[in-house]
């Protein structure tokens, strides 16, 4: 079909920018009154019977072009905006979003259920009792009597005696001992408890505080031995704090123990600074006194056992070389997060 415009109608969908510009161009082939192609179909009718039917062929492929030209462009078209609008409009279901924060455990608590669980493996179970005791139980029955010098080397805090019942002394507990005092009253041997908390002593430096934290063990049975606990003490010190913990067991004195020991473990700290030099003291351990067994109600010629304060912060600067026990009190976030 000779007809230049139809060329320039070709080269006018191959550059259509969008899909409007292409509608407007498929108008000016198609439409009712000023479309090429419809006034080339038109003109067919005019023509003598031959050469209608030639060039009706003829028209009717240069249709099927257009109609192939305009579906080709519009799907480029339609591909195009597809694209821009994934990069503008869409949901990108990949993007990562700043993390939220999370809080989670003080390291004292968390390494108290680790305690728990270490120990709960090797058949102890988890005793309590509470921060305000009697003199009675943190004391006497501990085999410490009033006159007992190691009464000052506790410094306690000694509870106003009008807040409290009438009848004996009160203290914020020195040490977690009396709960092995109110766990042995209570129950019939053999017994293996750990019993973690809050003790209280007159005591402020870099690895003293007067409030901290323990952890007491007690295993009592017939014949229970030094070897005994210092194959548990051993075995939860590698697991707690390093397999390659270095350590020292020395001969201590506690009332409530005989033979009694200390574990001092090696410590980086605040070198030559500190009033402990490269040991840190640790636990103190050893035999229950028969005196306490005794007072407790237990046999000392039936039963014997074991008992050890383990101090948690002390564990804990060790562990992760903290050089100050006041940093875990202090709540500074910064240290908190290295955690
Ligand atoms: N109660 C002692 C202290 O706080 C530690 C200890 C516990 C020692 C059990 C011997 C046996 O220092």
């Amino acid at each position: 079909m000779p007809s230049p415009s139809f060329d320039g109608l070709k080269a006018a969908i191959a550059g259509a920018a969008s899909l409007a510009e292409l509608e407007r161009v498929e108008q000016e082939l198609t439409s009712r009154k000023h479309g090429a192609l419809t006034l080339a179909l038109k003109r067919l009718g005019e023509l003598p019977p031959e050469e209608r039917a030639k060039q009706g062929k003829e028209l009717n492929a240069v249709k099927q072009e257009f109609t192939r030209l305009l579906e080709q462009r519009k799907g480029e078209l339609q591909g195009a905006a597809m694209g821009s609008l994934a990069e503008t409009d869409m949901i990108d279901v990949s993007l990562s979003l700043p993390e939220r924060e999370r809080g989670h455990l003080h390291l004292i608590p968390e390494f108290i259920r680790q305690v728990e669980e270490v120990f709960g493996r090797m058949g102890f179970e988890v005793a309590e009792g509470p921060e305000v005791e009697t003199e009675e139980n943190n004391f006497n029955l501990l085999n410490v009597p009033a006159t007992h010098p190691a009464r000052d080397a506790q410094d306690t805090f000694w509870i106003a005696e009008e807040s409290m019942p009438p009848g004996g002394k009160y203290v914020l507990r020195t040490h977690t001992s009396p709960v092995q005092v109110r766990y042995m009253k209570a129950r019939k041997p053999p017994l293996r408890i750990i019993c973690p908390g809050k003790v209280y002593r007159k005591d402020a430096d870099a690895t003293h505080s007067p409030m901290f934290h323990q952890f007491e063990g007690l295993m009592v049975g017939k014949d229970v031995n030094l070897a005994n606990m210092k194959a548990v003490m051993v075995a939860a010190i590698r697991e707690l704090i390093s397999p390659k913990a270095e350590f020292r067991f020395r001969t201590a004195f506690f009332p409530f123990v005989e033979p009694g020991l200390e574990v001092d473990m090696a410590w980086e700290g605040e070198e030559g600074r500190s009033r402990e030099g490269k040991w840190l003291e640790i636990v103190g351990c050893g035999m229950v006194h028969p005196n306490v067994l005794k007072n407790c109600g237990i046999d000392p010629k039936e039963w014997q056992g074991f008992a050890f304060g383990f101090g948690v912060e002390r564990m804990l600067m060790i562990k992760h070389q903290i050089p100050d026990i006041r940093l875990l009190y202090n709540g500074d976030l910064r240290f908190l997060r290295l955690f």
